[in-house]
């Protein structure tokens, strides 16, 4: 049986490597979704040539300047015009009200740079996760997919992978380390999301 794909939207506020390795799935014909924009609240940074060059559609929605309700209604106003069906935040500094997360339930995945539950939450992002895990003297971390609710970071996990912390790492090498699973792990949740909404 043969399935529309689904239409993703990307979230970024950076570099966007996140979102490279979904266009590099979705350049899979079997890939199950299509990415039909990539928007970022922030100007100038590659995740936007990234799109660029593989002829997305993108957009820059500053937070600055707007408030919180005005910035959101762009970004949700965008993803209908595109028709999203799965929004995939990818490094996106923002973090979504409940208001916003309501009109979109169940169908806003985000990726995190920790086991989830642990290490997530407010203030819980980037550098500063890997700080906190090398602070904790873990022996494992790694990356979570996980569904977006209102709780920040909080959401059920789709699927998540572990690499080891070494004795010697900074918090930018173990950064890389978990970024190379995120690359590895962001598109096969989304298939994975795609293959629950099939067998619904
Ligand atoms: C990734 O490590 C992602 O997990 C993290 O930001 C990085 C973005 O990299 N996201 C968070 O910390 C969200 N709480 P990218 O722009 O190269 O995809």
């Amino acid at each position: 049986m043969t399935h529309h794909k689904l239409n993703i939207g990307v979230l970024i506020s950076g570099g966007g490597s996140n979102l490279q390795a979904l266009i590099d799935a979705s350049e899979h014909s079997d890939f199950p979704a299509k990415i039909t924009c990539v928007i970022s609240n922030k100007d100038g940074v590659y995740g936007l040539t990234r799109a660029d060059l593989a002829c997305i559609p993108h957009a820059v929605v500053p937070h600055k300047g707007l408030n919180r309700e005005e910035f959101e209604q762009q970004i949700h106003q965008l993803l209908c015009q595109h028709k999203v069906d799965l929004v995939c935040l990818a490094g996106f500094m923002r973090i979504l009200s409940a208001d916003f997360i309501a009109k979109w339930e169940g169908k806003i995945l985000n990726i995190h740079p920790a086991l989830l539950p642990k290490f997530g939450g407010e203030g819980m992002y980037g550098h500063h996760v890997h700080e906190a895990v090398i602070t904790a003297k873990e022996s494992e971390s790694g990356a979570s997919v996980h569904i977006v609710t209102a709780g920040c970071d909080e959401g059920p996990v789709i699927l998540q992978k572990s690499v080891p912390v070494e004795p010697d790492d900074t918090p930018d090498t173990l950064a890389a380390r978990v970024l190379d699973i995120e690359h590895e792990i962001y598109p096969l949740a989304v298939k994975e999301f795609a293959r629950r909404l099939t067998s619904l």
